[in-house]
């Protein structure tokens, strides 16, 4: 696992698009695995900026998104759907076809679930996987308790995180109960894991998440597992870190490193 700080989380969303681009300069049909919520925002923000000031080029990408509500359709305002697309699909010039994220609306969960699985595999795997952090140590909609190896399937939201994300909805009545999402074991076969967290109330998951023991009650810290996990936090987020410094001294180092 590399733990990168920063002194704000613009630092680290720049950095994460910098991470990004490399990759698609790399391999231009590159997979992406694509999260929401309040982390990616300032990343996708700056992939659009790239793709408009440095021509960055997503027409031969494909991404697969992490989750979506169950019974909320593409079209409604607070879909992933929705939110995908006015965080950055509008914005870049991907292909339609290439844009996979998981139905909240379908007539049979089981059969879709294996579909997606299916086509992540038909693409290629996933070659970098952008992902937050719940409060609960969440990765994807993997609540505690979920198992490190499961695939997609439905998960029952967690009480804390449906109030975490009542901000998105008038009320937190109105948060879906269920969502559909990919599970630890797809999200541990990407290739490279991107982490992005922001403030103070990431902090205790964070340390739990780096420091804590691999364990179903924070499923974040199956990242121990992954070859190429990179966390990129501000200060906040890394408050509570014990190893903060050596991770400090280790990225100041790490440019002359052998
Ligand atoms: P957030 O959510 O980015 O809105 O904080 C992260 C998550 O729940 O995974």
């Amino acid at each position: 696992m590399r733990v990168l700080i920063f002194d704000n989380h613009q630092e680290a969303s720049d950095a994460a698009a910098n991470i990004v681009a490399e990759q698609l300069n790399a391999k231009p049909d590159s997979v992406l695995g694509l999260a929401t919520g309040s982390s990616p925002v300032a990343l996708y923000e700056r992939l659009i900026e790239k793709h408009r000031s440095e021509g960055l080029d997503f027409s031969l990408v494909t991404t697969f998104n992490l989750d979506e509500y169950i019974g909320l359709s593409k079209s409604d305002p607070q879909s992933y759907h929705a939110f995908m697309h006015q965080h950055l699909f509008d914005y870049i010039n991907i292909a339609e076809q290439n844009i996979y994220l998981p139905s909240g609306t379908s007539e049979n969960y089981r059969a879709f679930c294996q579909w997606y699985e299916k086509q992540i595999v038909l693409a290629g795997g996933i070659d970098l996987q952008v992902l937050g952090i719940g409060t609960d140590g969440h990765i994807a909609f993997n609540e505690p308790g979920s198992s490190l190896g499961s695939r997609t399937r439905i998960k029952t939201l967690a009480e804390q995180t449906r109030k975490d994300n009542a901000r998105y909805f008038d009320s937190v009545d109105d948060v879906p109960h269920y969502a559909i999402t990919m599970g630890v074991g797809t999200i541990l076969e990407a290739r490279k894991i991107l982490l992005l967290a922001k403030g103070k109330k990431k902090a205790a998951a964070i340390r739990e998440a780096v420091e804590g023991p691999v364990t179903a009650m924070n499923t974040a810290s199956a990242l121990q597992l992954h070859p190429d996990a990179t966390l990129l936090l501000d200060r906040k987020a890394a408050e509570e870190l014990s190893l903060k410094d050596y991770f400090l001294e280790i990225q100041k180092k790490e440019p002359k490193a052998p």
